[in-house]
């Protein structure tokens, strides 16, 4: 398959990589406008020179192609997709999908009325915590899932001047968007609606609130807090955050890079009866897939398949949704239903 990577930019590599680790990917062009991240992508990442163009209609004139494979920043995925589109060709975007919910609407209808097969790069929901917790969940481990605590404390993003330090709530649009979409795969389901309380530390570098309580509740009752700081300069949590999901069998916790199974229940007060701590061993990807970059994995096995991948944009409108109506309840310091959008 034929592949143009738009976008040569910080996380532009991580893409250049996962495509010539693929054996049925080719890249047939690279598009970058920036004369630095040109020579730095030619310098260091090993492109050759003669596969790169300004924008993506000159790549497009050159030749055929299959896909594209946006890494721009998410002011450009709208422009990006909708040339592809018009191109007959499919989509694989880094998330998140756009900066405005109407962009995001667009984009995705868009995607359908063309019947391309568009993918976002929610990856971290193809990690093996998030793979097997929902599958513990679904079998029951927990019994039934009534709140999920998140806790989330990074130094994110401190490069000066990039559009993560100065543009606002990009720590919920941007690192959020992870989160919330791991949300809504490891429990397998959405929620109707969220209220958010936002700020900054004295100490915290970005222009934008980098702290947050958001409290999603769900159709079924179940009540959902992330409590994030993207300034930590103590103690961190991983990437993917300390997850605590209870249930009436018990809880099942994310602490560091492992998940335990823990259930007092049964504890009588003399001490006896039964008492679980459990580590619970996690499902990592086996055979040759599994040194591939699981994202493209899933997009090209798709296209081969004939049909949308997980994670598709149509999908990726309800994680979206869940960060602008986060947002619109900081701005607006109410509870904001996700249908209100
Ligand atoms: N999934 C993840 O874990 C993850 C991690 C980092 C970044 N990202 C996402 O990847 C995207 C890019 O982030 P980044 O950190 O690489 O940003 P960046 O600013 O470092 O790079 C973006 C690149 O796109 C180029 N560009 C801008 N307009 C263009 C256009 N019209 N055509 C072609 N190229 C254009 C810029 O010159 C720049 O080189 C963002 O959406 C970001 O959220 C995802």
């Amino acid at each position: 398959m034929k592949a143009i990577l738009v976008g040569l930019g910080g996380r532009g590599k991580t893409w250049w990589n996962a495509c010539r680790e693929h054996p049925d990917v080719e890249v047939v062009a690279c598009v970058e406008p920036s004369a630095a991240n040109k020579e730095r992508a030619v310098k260091e990442w090993g492109v050759d020179a003669k596969l790169l163009h300004d924008d993506l209609s000159a790549a497009l004139k050159k030749g055929k192609a299959d896909f594209v494979v946006d890494v721009t920043p998410p002011a450009v995925h709208e422009k990006i997709a909708l040339t592809a589109f018009e191109n007959g060709l499919d989509v694989l975007g880094e998330k998140p999908l756009s900066d405005d919910f109407a962009a995001v609407k667009r984009i995705v209808e868009a995607g359908k009325r063309a019947k391309r097969k568009h993918m976002i790069t929610q990856n971290y929901r193809f990690n093996a915590l998030p793979r097997t917790t929902h599958r513990l969940l679904k079998e029951g481990i927990i019994g039934t899932p009534s709140q999920l605590d998140i806790q989330f404390f990074v130094p994110w993003a401190d490069l000066p001047g990039s559009h993560y330090v100065t543009q606002p709530y990009m720590f919920l649009t941007d690192m959020g968007i992870h989160h919330f979409d791991m949300m809504r795969y490891v429990l397998g389901a959405d929620p109707v609606s969220v209220q958010t309380v936002t700020w900054n530390l004295p100490w915290g570098w970005h222009k934008g609130d980098a702290s947050h309580v958001a409290v999603f509740r769900f159709a079924n009752g179940l009540i959902a807090v992330h409590r994030a700081m993207g300034c930590a300069l103590g103690k961190r949590t991983t990437y993917n955050g300390e997850w605590r999901i209870e249930g009436d069998k018990g809880s099942l916790t994310w602490e560091e890079a492992k998940a335990f199974h823990t259930w007092s229940h049964r504890v009588e007060p003399n001490g006896k009866g039964e008492k679980i701590r459990t580590e619970l061993p996690l499902d990592e990807p086996q055979g040759p897939e599994a040194k591939l970059n699981p994202v493209l994995a899933e997009f090209v096995s798709a296209r081969k398949q004939n049909r949308q991948p997980e994670c598709s944009a149509e999908d990726n409108l309800k994680s979206m949704a869940m960060v602008f109506a986060a947002v619109k309840s900081a701005q607006e310091k109410r509870e904001v239903k996700l249908a209100e959008l």
